[in-house]
């Protein structure tokens, strides 16, 4: 038998649906540095890191608990984070909805004992690529229009994989 896993690494994250992925990996094509599998895009809201599996419940309370309401995401731009050196793709304009959504997970997280990461202050971004030397060139392509619904709880798997365990719609 194979025993159940005493800690997952899990993460919150805005999971697009098929189409909206399909959109997302287009953006890559003039991005350098080791591309995210297209199966992996997605938009993280906290990274909890390593977590007991008696976490789980509490954390699939706050997942319902969070209010995310439909949101037109309006993919334009293109960044880059120095250190970790990522590129990304993200929003010139984010909309109130989205951040209002994080405060309040972040919020949810931080009242139940969790201390969860953003990389800092929350700066909405789909990594494009890890290992990059520099910032994409200038954004060329038509915008991608993400309509999101819900929020996801990820679990990030040993073998690399991003597997959703929950989300709400
Ligand atoms: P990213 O959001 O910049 O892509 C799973 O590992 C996801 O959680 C990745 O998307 C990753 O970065 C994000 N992540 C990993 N470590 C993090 C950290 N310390 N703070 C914030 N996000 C992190």
């Amino acid at each position: 038998m194979i025993a159940k896993q005493a800690v997952h690494k899990l993460f919150f994250a805005l999971w697009p649906d098929a189409a909206a992925r399909q959109a997302l990996l287009r953006l890559q094509s003039p991005v350098r540095g080791r591309l995210i599998p297209p199966e992996k895009l997605h938009l993280t809201m906290a990274f909890l890191g390593q977590q007991p599996a008696e976490a789980l419940p509490v954390l699939l309370d706050i997942l319902q608990a969070t209010h995310v309401p439909p949101l037109q995401l309006t993919v334009d731009c293109y960044g880059y984070f120095k250190r970790p050196r990522i590129a990304w793709a993200g929003m010139s304009v984010v909309p109130a909805g989205l951040l209002a959504a994080q405060a309040e997970l972040m919020a949810r997280l931080e009242a139940a004992g969790f201390s969860a990461a953003t990389h800092g202050e929350f700066k909405p971004h789909i990594t494009l690529a890890r290992e990059a030397k520099e910032a994409p060139a200038a954004f060329s392509a038509e915008p991608v229009v993400w309509d999101v619904r819900g929020l996801a709880l990820v679990e990030s798997m040993a073998d690399g994989r991003y597997v959703p365990i929950a989300q709400t719609r």
